[in-house]
């Protein structure tokens, strides 16, 4: 049987990591029927939109997202394609999965950092809402539903079960924002007083930002609202050797959209040398969502073999392998 996926590649250094990602999850064995949907800043500003219908009927019919990062055309007034993604799909949960690995050389390299970050992905600071209410004077809503909340409690837990991970922190500034974040929070509770035997705990968010710097090994599942999960996601990404490593999923009740998180880092573009870490283990997750969880684990073990060798890595994190040599040493890592 074949899985139908639909691959943006996006811009920049977008094509070369994702045709990367496409020939190691292609040698993995699994067959993927690849729906190929270009998306790039010259056709958002010639659509005049972030999304161009060819994409979402693409997702619409593959349900499933391989997607390399897409440069936000400056001006205009175009959102973001995520955001936009995310709204339209309403993909509500983001899920980072961030992990040490083994032979990088980040400044945590003698602590195991193994946590998922479960962000709420569609409401909070991102709403777009602003107003001047007079000349100088701007306000910007905070928006918390109880549905939102409650969906990102219930898929967090629902992973840590089926994970079988041991505990669950909620990340909030209650103490503050008594109405929203303590809504947030009082969702939390009634989903984790459903789940007795996972530990549920609470942070107010500038103490989890200290504490993941000085004990990052003792965070196992991690529970935001949108903009603290924006943040924290990007800390947490940087113990473990930066944006270029770290994979994401965006998750609805019907589509999923995985993507590396970081940008098309134009100054490297073309230069065959992008680091295609982040996209191949996002693949990875796509996998194990399409149920080949085998390959998936493949997949992953031979990106961490590559790495535990040190010989065919990236400038970024000290190499002097290209994206090709790279890309090649992960699929003989997989054989
Ligand atoms: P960026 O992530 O593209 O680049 C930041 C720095 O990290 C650059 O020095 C770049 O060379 C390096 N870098 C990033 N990914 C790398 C990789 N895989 N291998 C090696 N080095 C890598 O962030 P920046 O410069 O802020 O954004 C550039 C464009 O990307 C903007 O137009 C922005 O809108 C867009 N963007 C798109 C995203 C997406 O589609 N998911 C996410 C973030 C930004």
């Amino acid at each position: 049987m074949s899985h139908k996926v639909t691959l943006i590649p996006g811009d920049g250094i977008g094509p070369e990591v994702a045709a990367a990602a496409r020939r190691a999850v292609d040698a993995t064995g699994v067959r993927i029927d690849w729906e190929v949907a270009e998306l790039n800043a010259d056709l958002i500003v010639k659509a005049g939109v972030s999304l161009p219908p060819h994409v979402i009927e693409s997702l619409e019919r593959t349900h499933v997202g391989l997607k390399g990062p897409v440069t936000t055309p400056v001006g205009g007034g175009y959102t973001s394609v995520n955001v936009a993604l995310r709204k339209r799909l309403d993909l509500f949960a983001n899920v980072r999965p961030v992990r040490s690995m083994p032979g990088l050389g980040t400044r945590f390299d003698d602590v195991k950092i193994d946590m998922v970050i479960f962000r709420e992905n569609t409401e909070d600071l991102y709403s777009g809402l602003e107003h001047e209410v007079v000349k100088d004077v701007v306000t910007s809503l905070k928006v918390i539903t109880r549905v939102a909340s409650i969906n990102i409690a219930e898929y967090a837990f629902a992973y840590a079960e089926k994970a079988g991970r041991k505990k669950v922190v909620a990340i909030h500034k209650a103490n503050i924002m008594k109405l929203s974040d303590g809504l947030f929070l009082r969702c939390c509770r009634e989903v984790a007083a459903r789940h007795p035997h996972i530990e549920y705990k609470e942070l107010i968010v500038d103490n989890a930002a200290m504490q993941l710097v000085v004990r990052p090994e003792t965070f196992d599942i991690l529970l935001l609202p949108n903009l603290y999960g924006d943040i924290v996601s990007d800390l947490a990404a940087g113990l473990v050797g930066g944006l270029g490593m770290v994979p994401g999923a965006n998750m609805g009740e019907k589509d999923a959209v995985f993507e590396a998180v970081h940008g098309s880092a134009p100054d490297i573009a073309g230069k065959g040398i992008a680091n295609p870490t982040a996209m191949m283990l996002s693949s990875a997750l796509m996998l194990f969502h399409l149920k080949e969880p085998e390959a998936a684990a493949r997949l992953q073990h031979a990106v961490e073999k590559v790495y535990a060798g040190g010989k065919h890595t990236t400038p970024d994190v000290g190499g002097k392998a290209g994206t090709a040599e790279f890309t090649d040493a992960v699929i003989a890592a997989m054989s």
